[in-house]
């Protein structure tokens, strides 16, 4: 293999899931650099369907007291203060959509495509030491949500907010081995 295709191989093996972040907000110019990277990713028919918000810190704010609000309402005051304090410390967001057609067969390809482009943006973050979180908890699925970031769900469905920041601990993770997850057909 040559050295390119070792150090893909390197990024993707590598990459894990961010849940503890430093405090630094990375460069925003790293970010759109990324971004720009994600949009190559396969997409049937050219639709390019995926759209990226960077969120600054009045929508963060926003954000991160509606999910205060929603936690409140299920779980009580101390879970909604204990995970107030967790968000904030969160350092950078993006939000990842993806437009609709209204043709669920092209909607479906879509949503694919949006998480190829997804996958994208965490490699090419990670190959910038930026290690990412695709949450996909239960705020994003709220009308509220949709409005926040004016959103138009008969138009667009949001598919994750993505946290991101220089990681303070990298986890483990594992994999099946791949006869596991592989089967050979004649
Ligand atoms: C569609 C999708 C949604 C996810 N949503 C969440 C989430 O809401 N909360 C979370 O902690 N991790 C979420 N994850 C991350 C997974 O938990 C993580 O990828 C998995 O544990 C494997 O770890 P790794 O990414 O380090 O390999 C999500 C991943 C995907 C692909």
């Amino acid at each position: 293999m040559s050295d390119s295709a070792n150090s893909v191989a390197e990024v993707i093996r590598s990459r894990r899931t961010i849940c503890d972040f430093e405090l630094q907000i990375p460069p925003e110019e790293t970010v759109r650099k990324a971004i720009e990277l994600a949009t190559w990713a396969p997409n049937h028919k050219q639709t390019e369907p995926w759209r990226f918000a960077i969120l600054g810190p009045k929508t963060v704010a926003q954000i991160v007291e509606l999910n205060t609000k929603l936690v409140r309402e299920q779980q009580g005051d101390k879970a909604a203060e204990a995970k107030r304090d967790r968000w904030r410390k969160i350092p950078g967001w993006i939000a990842a959509s993806y437009r609709r057609s209204g043709d669920p067969l092209r909607d479906k390809e879509n949503y694919a495509a949006v998480c190829c482009a997804i996958q994208n943006l965490l490699l090419a973050l990670w190959d910038e030491r930026i290690g990412t979180k695709w949450s996909t908890g239960p705020i994003t699925r709220t009308e509220e949500l949709d409005e926040l970031l004016g959103i138009d769900a008969e138009t667009e469905q949001i598919v994750g907010l993505i946290w991101y920041g220089f990681p303070a601990t990298i986890p483990k993770s594992h994999r099946k081995p791949v006869e596991e997850v592989l089967r050979k057909l004649p």
